[in-house]
């Protein structure tokens, strides 16, 4: 079995692929606005010793698991331990609803790429949020009212399903090869969104704030807890993604200096993405007059509001830099999108046996209909409501969950034993005492402080029935999960 399995056509095939799958949406939105959100320069300082102490361990454990046991999640686990198997389902359940919203997002991104060309959304701050709320998505004031769909959004996740399918449709072979794209060209237009931004006037301003810290933060939890989280986000952690693409290397590939190398690559990104969205908003406070804190918009704003007034206020080239900035996050994000569509198909192949090339549109399609309600005029709450479970909550709770079966069940220092005996770099104790104490507790807290926010206060000013929705969901996906690991596979 192991011997048919397919494979990366090299090393660094499997590199660029995790390094493409770690670097979305999340490096260019989300890590700026919190790292802004929480303390500026004092936030990397837990953002550096979560990837120290749950982002590098955990990559580590992954790649092992996917390489030593040469299976997609549910298969990789059951091989860890029989009664796990159920846990790697749970990753690839999440990373499926994962995928429905991201796929919508890049919707969004793939209707703006189409309008910068004319710089359709408008000239002034008012006329840009409008297009964005209003025009493209139409929003209708609350989850409850769904109202009905947006067609150019659901144009656009057509789009994007399409292009998922033609990236995966010919194998990992040919994948490795469309990474060297998916992660060169957004390095490029970064560097260009960089030196743009850095000589833009005002841009100094922007880093001021980017880069000062505020070492009072350190002293929040929500602070450690944010760090925690970008962390898992950005490293695609926990959701069945470096388990599969681990999978298709060799037993006896290198894991500790690759983990190593892909979660700096990403890191890395991150840091330097934020002198271009900084940059550029230093200018955007000088333009309009007012402080930098005073031009962010939270969270998915940041991308779809505020760079697109700043596209609008550039001297020169306009729509070149509007269209520029669409095709990085289109870019960024596309193989991240495919990396979470991978593991649901290798998954379901490696169990049943069934073949890729039914089971890939399959999903493709199955993904596409359960995105549609994001189209509609409710959708954008909804893939706000949707990340928050998935990536607070089930996120969370597969790291733990994982940390527990491979740190006390199986046993962390045989898989270290394995690690050290195929690795360059050897990793020492100190490796156990993360993945059996640290991590888990981190998670663990994570998981119960969050979870009283909610009860307490329910997700962000939404009315609370969507918090037991969330809940509720997460509840169902389990089932699902463990009725999944009981029907008989048609694999060994
Ligand atoms: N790491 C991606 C980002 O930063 O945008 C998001 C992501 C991709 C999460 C793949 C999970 C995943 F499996």
């Amino acid at each position: 079995m192991a011997n048919d399995r397919e494979r990366w056509g090299s090393r660094s095939s499997f590199i660029f692929a995790a390094v493409g799958a770690a670097i979305g949406l999340g490096n260019v939105w989300r890590f700026p606005y919190i790292t802004y959100q929480n303390g500026g320069g004092a936030f990397l300082i837990p953002y550096f010793i979560a990837l120290i102490t749950a982002g590098i361990p955990l990559m580590i454990l992954e790649y092992a698991v996917g390489q030593k046991t040469q299976g997609a999640p549910p298969v990789a686990l059951k091989k860890i331990w029989k009664k796990a198997e159920w846990i790697g389902w749970f990753a690839v359940v999440l990373v499926f609803i994962l995928a429905t919203y991201y796929a919508t997002i890049m919707s969004w991104a793939v209707n703006y790429f189409y309008h910068s060309f004319t710089l359709a959304w408008g000239r002034t701050g008012g006329e840009i949020n409008a297009f964005f709320n209003q025009a493209l998505l139409g929003k209708s004031g609350s989850p409850g009212i769904l109202g009905g769909i947006q067609w150019p959004v659901l144009v656009g996740l057509a789009i994007t399903w399409i292009l998922i399918y033609l990236a995966l449709f010919k194998g990992v072979k040919t994948l490795g090869k469309i990474v060297y794209f998916t992660v060169g060209i957004p390095w490029l237009i970064l560097i260009i969104m960089v030196v743009r931004g850095l000589t833009l006037p005002g841009a100094v301003e922007g880093l001021n704030f980017y880069l000062t810290p505020d070492f009072s933060v350190l002293l929040q939890p929500k602070v450690w807890l944010a760090a925690y989280g970008q962390i898992f986000f950005t490293l695609s952690l926990a959701m069945g993604t470096l388990i599969v693409y681990a999978s298709y290397m060799p037993e006896d590939s290198d894991i500790s200096a690759n983990a190593f190398m892909t979660s700096l690559a990403n890191c890395g990104t991150s840091f330097f993405a934020g002198f271009a969205v900084f940059s550029t908003l230093g200018y955007l406070a000088q333009s309009m007059g007012v402080s930098v804190p005073e031009v962010t918009t939270s969270g998915l704003g940041l991308a779809f509001v505020t760079y697109p007034t700043a596209i609008n206020l550039l001297p020169v080239a306009s729509q070149l830099f509007g269209a520029l900035f669409f095709l990085l996050l289109l870019t960024l994000g596309i193989d991240s999108a495919f990396s979470q569509v991978e593991p649901v198909v290798g998954s379901v192949v490696d169990k049943w046996g069934l073949n890729k090339k039914w089971v890939l549109p399959s999903i493709c399609i199955l993904g596409f209909l359960v995105g549609i309600p994001y189209t509609t005029r409710g959708g954008f709450y909804w893939v706000d409501i949707m990340d928050h479970f998935v990536c607070t909550y089930g996120l969370t709770l597969v790291g733990f969950l994982e940390c527990i079966v491979i740190g006390y069940i199986f046993g962390a220092s045989e898989i270290r034993g394995y690690i050290n005996s195929v690795s360059d770099v050897r990793i020492g104790p100190w490796w156990d005492v993360f993945i059996k104490v640290i991590t888990p507790i981190v998670l663990g807290v994570s998981f119960v402080m969050q979870f009283i926010k909610l009860v307490q206060k329910g997700y962000s000013g939404y009315p609370m029935w969507t918090a037991f929705t969330g809940i509720g969901l997460v509840i169902v996906l389990i089932i699902i999960s463990f009725v999944f690991s009981t029907r008989k596979g048609g694999n060994p």
